[in-house]
């Protein structure tokens, strides 16, 4: 996306028809019209402003997903925008009146790191994230300038989702009481960037590869085939400090993996596969590349490759279980209730979280970018590497995270990033004082 003026980003959320499923069109829901929504390339140390106007039939809230940003522009559930002439009564607390269009503020204080942003309104981001109201945000700074990794044409942001479609090339969605909603809507078409099965034409190089998974509940192991390897550089929050390299990658909901693939390692004309080995049939393929013969290679993977921040020491030890109620999911046996924070952390500290759970709970932390210390009482996988936003949690699983609050006091929240477990209530406030 262009800026309107420096710093300054303009996008309406309106429908609109695109062709997904060849020879039929889909009614998006769209930021900018689009999905994804249009690329905001945002600077550490620039400020940036995004002015979203909603031109849907429903309210909205846009939540910059790994953003350390002031509460007032974190895209908390009742801070809505709603389209003009809206008469709902969405938790419109007290009588508070919603704009039609709204300014988020971006500080933009953060490192380089592959973000995104999406809706999050209260009870109904699952389906209206399903309708396509999500998209990339990139973080650059100088210290990410200075290494010779793959750019320009050499470094593709990749948005995995899966989708199912009617006849028709609507997206299909399922009604609440449909026994598929409770565990997480899953389709049987796998996107990229919104579009199935696309091929993608790279040169015989190094590749940047910045994977997201955006999809409402489906998890993948990601694989190349007929072979090949994945090096990892970054992971939610920002660069590793040194590469790490992977045969495959297990990838939740909300989680993304900044990775450089070198296609001179395969004969030119052949195509690689990018797979995902949980799935079989349709949703077991996710792209393919056509290796083509292209310019010298100049990019080079240093063995290091930033300065994180170092591992703060915690102050507190908190306890959050994930677990199925009779009607809801909950968060230590609560469903969410706004305004009722779980955990005060102070300003400047850092916490150790304990997240245990009887399901798979990709869990997601506003604000607070967090260091994987220990699942199941051991070591943190090769995959936990780097600062994060998101941690997959597994079945009966217990993960011990190390979360710093840093940027802002306020009001923010910690949530399953399965969006339908999210809107079945498995969401709670902290409050940072
Ligand atoms: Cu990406 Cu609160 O979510
Ligand atoms: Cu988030
Ligand atoms: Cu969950």
């Amino acid at each position: 996306a262009r800026p309107v003026s420096p710093g300054r980003y303009e996008v309406t959320q309106r429908p609109a028809r695109v062709e997904i499923v060849p020879g039929t069109t889909t009614e998006v829901w769209g930021y900018g019209g689009t999905f994804p929504g249009p690329t905001f390339e945002l600077r550490r140390g620039s400020p940036a402003t995004i002015t979203v106007r909603n031109e849907l039939p429903v309210p909205t809230s846009t939540h910059l997903h790994g953003g350390v940003t002031p509460p007032d522009s974190d895209g908390y559930p009742t801070d809505l925008v709603v389209p003009a002439g809206y008469t709902g009564h969405d938790h419109a607390h007290g009588g508070t009146h919603h704009p039609v269009v709204k300014d988020y503020r971006y500080p933009v204080e953060q490192r380089a790191a592959t973000l995104w942003y999406h809706d999050h309104r209260m009870d109904f981001t699952a389906p209206q994230v399903w309708r396509g109201l999500a998209g990339f945000a990139l973080v650059r700074d100088e210290e990410e300038d200075a290494l010779p990794l793959p750019g320009g044409e050499r470094e593709l942001p990749l948005m995995i989702c899966d989708r199912a479609f009617g006849a028709d090339g609507s997206f299909r969605y399922p009604a609440a009481h449909d026994p598929d909603y409770m565990e997480g809507v899953e389709g049987d078409v796998i996107l990229v960037n919104g579009a199935p099965w696309p091929v993608a034409e790279v040169s015989a190089t190094r590749h940047r590869l910045r994977l997201l998974n955006a999809s409402n509940a489906r998890r993948y192991r990601l694989r190349l085939a007929p072979g090949g390897r994945f090096t990892q550089i970054g992971g939610d929050a920002g660069l590793l400090a040194a590469p790490v390299v992977h045969d495959e990658i297990t990838i939740a909901p909300g989680e993304r993996f900044d990775v450089v693939v070198d296609f001179s390692a395969y004969p030119i004309g052949s195509a690689v596969t990018l797979v995902n080995a949980l799935a079989e049939g349709s949703a077991g393929n996710v792209m393919r590349f056509v290796v083509a013969r292209g310019a010298p290679d100049d990019s080079a993977v240093p063995s290091a490759l930033s300065r994180p921040p170092s591992r703060p020491s915690p102050v507190a030890t908190r306890r959050f279980d994930f677990r199925r109620s009779e009607t809801a999911w909950t968060i230590n046996g609560r469903p969410y209730s706004p305004g009722v924070p779980l955990a005060r952390p102070r300003l400047g500290t850092a916490e150790v979280w304990r997240f245990s759970s009887d399901f798979h709970h990709p869990v997601h932390v506003h604000l607070a970018h967090f260091l994987v210390l220990a699942r199941g009482g051991r070591a943190p996988s090769a995959t936990d590497a780097g600062w994060k936003d998101t941690v997959d949690v597994r079945p009966y699983e217990v993960v011990d995270v190390l979360a710093r609050f840093d940027g802002y006091r306020g009001r923010y929240m910690l949530h399953c990033h399965n969006l339908e477990h999210e809107d079945m209530a498995m969401m709670a406030d902290f409050d940072v004082i």
